[in-house]
């Protein structure tokens, strides 16, 4: 990752369709992000690749996707009305805007240079606000959600009435989020709108002790042997006392260390029956549950796992860029992303246009099209279609030649070590899905 910057990152998401400033042709919405051909593609691949790891490959672990919109009860009963809140201060010379924790108060503004022009700080809540219904006051005003979570937490009984769950169980969720951060620097990873992947285990109280250490080790091997990371760009974080959210008895992050540093990109939290006993209390309704095995009744412990998608995305940007020096003074700029990831796993290229090539590979194409998502490229030298492929990550090359006509075999080229093999077309599909089966980053 040596030779990545943030606006390697950012002009190649632009260039390659992956990611696009908002509204740009208006001069863009500062925080706001479309994700273009390719960047969905990979957002989906490792939302896909959560899910699976979460709801398939773990035992009791069920899905859910609770609405954005919600009660405004739950935001005060969860704490974010009165807690969730930034110090801000503005600069009263420029107008702009800082997190008053993240800078020197006696230093001249960072943007004008002006001294002394500091607001004092207050406290800003990052939930936005909006109306529900035709009035706009106070009554109607509810919050798009800052955190997927709450949705689980209020769904909770229904889902232990509804299927049969047993303690100790997780409800998983990916889903949008929203926060009306006043600093949004440094591309997609933080933003006002992003999406999350969370998933609240409920355990009963003093168990909490091993689920928490067991999430920690689940989580961190996700990154590196599902998402293929590399382990030294990963490490730990523990929360020190000032630092852990309202809720939170324990907390570590996994921080990656992203063009600007290390910073956290997942958050392991132990947050006991703070969220459930809140919302029995500001509800009324029992939020209790049952034993069928003890008959005891108590209040779940949870202990949350909470990754930003959009931030993976991030990483997993960053993580994979290299910009190699190639025989000859020559350099591409490839992506590393593991082949299950890749928005495109499979390009077709025909050597050349002519004598029934493209045509051929044109069929091959759609027919790999059932297995994989493919691409089809015919324009250009042959050595310019790779490097476009090797940009965008693709894993595997197939090029079509006049010999495939003869025998029925194609090349298939490796995008990391560039090597090529000949393969017979039968037996495409298989050597490629065991290609991607034994991927070894290197
Ligand atoms: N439910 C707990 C919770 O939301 P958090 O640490 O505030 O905890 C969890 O957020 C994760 O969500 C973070 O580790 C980060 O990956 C992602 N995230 C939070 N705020 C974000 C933002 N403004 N933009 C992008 N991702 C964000």
């Amino acid at each position: 990752m040596g030779n990545v910057t943030m606006d390697k990152i950012v002009s190649l998401c632009k260039r390659r369709g992956f990611i696009f400033q908002s509204s740009e042709i208006y001069g863009g919405l500062n925080g706001a992000y479309d994700y273009g051909p390719m960047g969905v593609q990979l957002k989906n691949n490792i939302r896909d690749m959560w899910w699976k790891e979460m709801t398939q490959l773990h035992d009791s672990i069920v899905g859910l996707d609770a609405s954005i919109l919600m009660h405004p009860r739950v935001w005060e009963a969860s704490g974010h009305v009165s807690n969730f809140t930034d110090p801000m201060v503005d600069c009263k010379q420029c107008k702009s805007r800082f997190r008053a924790d993240q800078i020197d108060l006696n230093a001249p503004c960072p943007v004008c240079g002006t001294r002394g022009s500091f607001t004092t700080p207050r406290n800003f809540n990052l939930m936005f606000a909006t109306h529900i219904g035709a009035d706009v006051d106070a009554a109607s005003t509810i919050y798009l959600r800052p955190e997927t979570a709450q949705g689980i937490y209020v769904d909770f009984k229904n889902v232990v009435s509804s299927s049969r769950v047993k303690i100790p169980f997780g409800i998983a969720q990916v889903g949008k989020s929203f926060r009306n951060e006043i600093t949004t620097k440094n591309f997609i990873f933080r933003s006002c709108e992003f999406e999350q992947m969370e998933m609240q285990f409920f355990c009963k109280p003093g168990t909490d002790e091993k689920w928490f250490p067991y999430w920690r080790e689940q989580r961190m091997k996700f990154y590196v042997e599902k998402l293929g990371i590399v382990a030294d760009h990963l490490r730990w974080h523990q929360h020190g006392p000032d630092e852990l959210a309202f809720y939170a008895k324990d907390a570590y992050d996994i921080q990656f260390l992203f063009p600007m540093g290390w910073q956290e990109l997942e958050g392991v939290h132990s947050r006991t029956d703070y969220d459930l006993t809140q919302h029995q209390k500001f509800s009324g309704k029992d939020q209790t549950y049952l034993d069928p095995e003890t008959n005891e009744r108590y209040i779940p412990y949870v202990v949350e796992t909470s990754a930003g998608l959009t931030r993976n995305v991030l990483m997993a940007m960053s993580d994979a860029y290299e910009e190699q020096e190639l025989e000859g003074g020559d350099t591409r700029t490839v992506l590393h992303f593991h082949p299950e990831i890749a928005p495109v796993t499979v390009a077709v290229l025909p050597l050349v246009k002519k004598d029934g090539l493209a045509e051929f590979a044109n069929k091959l194409e759609h027919e790999l099209r059932e297995d994989f998502a493919t691409d089809y490229d015919q324009s250009g030298a042959i050595g310019r279609r790779y490097r476009r492929q090797d940009e965008v990550g693709t894993p595997y090359c197939v090029t079509v030649d006049y010999d495939t006509l003869q025998d029925n075999t194609v090349t298939l080229r490796f995008r990391d070590s560039m090597e090529q093999e000949r393969v017979a077309i039968p037996e495409l599909a298989n050597r490629i899905k065991k290609a991607t089966k034994e991927y070894k980053r290197v």
